[in-house]
């Protein structure tokens, strides 16, 4: 995207993160899913976007502690007037990318089931849900998966052969 360049993320960038953090998310309140030790300690695996200045998107993701070859998307988000732009599979890309490079081959994130955009974002970049299907044919909801009320959509992506 012309204007727009990427870097890793800073811990001076919580701040102007957060102040948009719960607009860009159609005023659901998500600030404290993101709380500041992102930006501090997952500085390799996670980008910024910035267009004259200001962020304008960004992703927040790590490899696994546990799983060796597995890297986790824990927030992706870019600002309502750069979107439908390919920015966020810029962002993803960057992400695919730097993990590759540390030995993943596999990407995970969640996401909620009312967040249909996000839904239909992640399944266009290739990632599936799991299961794959609900028993209904539906989409496939894991209930209470980050507590009561808190249900998820889970999304893997293999990066085999990139
Ligand atoms: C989800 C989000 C990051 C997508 O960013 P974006 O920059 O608009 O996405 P892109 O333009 O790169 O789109 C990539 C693909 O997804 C598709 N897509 C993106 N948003 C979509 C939507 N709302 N509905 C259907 N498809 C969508 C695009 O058409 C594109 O497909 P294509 O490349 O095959 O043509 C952005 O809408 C956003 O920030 N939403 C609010 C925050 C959020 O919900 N984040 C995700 C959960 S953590």
């Amino acid at each position: 995207m012309e204007g727009v360049f990427m870097r890793n993320v800073q811990p001076t960038d919580y701040e102007p993160v957060i102040r948009v953090l719960n607009l860009w998310w159609d005023g659901r309140d998500m600030t404290d899913m993101l709380p500041r030790l992102f930006f501090a300690h997952f500085q390799g695996t996670s980008f910024v976007a910035e267009h004259q200045g200001k962020i304008v998107g960004f992703i927040i993701g790590f490899v696994s502690q546990t799983l060796q070859h597995d890297a986790y998307v824990h927030f992706v988000g870019v600002a309502p007037d750069f979107r439908r732009n390919g920015l966020g599979r810029l962002l993803y890309d960057q992400f695919f990318l730097t993990v590759t490079k540390l030995g993943c081959t596999v990407v995970r994130c969640v996401t909620s089931p009312v967040n249909r955009s996000s839904v239909a974002f992640h399944l266009r970049l290739g990632f599936s849900t799991e299961p794959k299907a609900s028993s209904d044919g539906g989409l496939p909801i894991a209930k209470d998966y980050d507590g009561v009320g808190e249900d998820r959509v889970l999304f893997v992506k293999r990066l085999v052969g990139r």
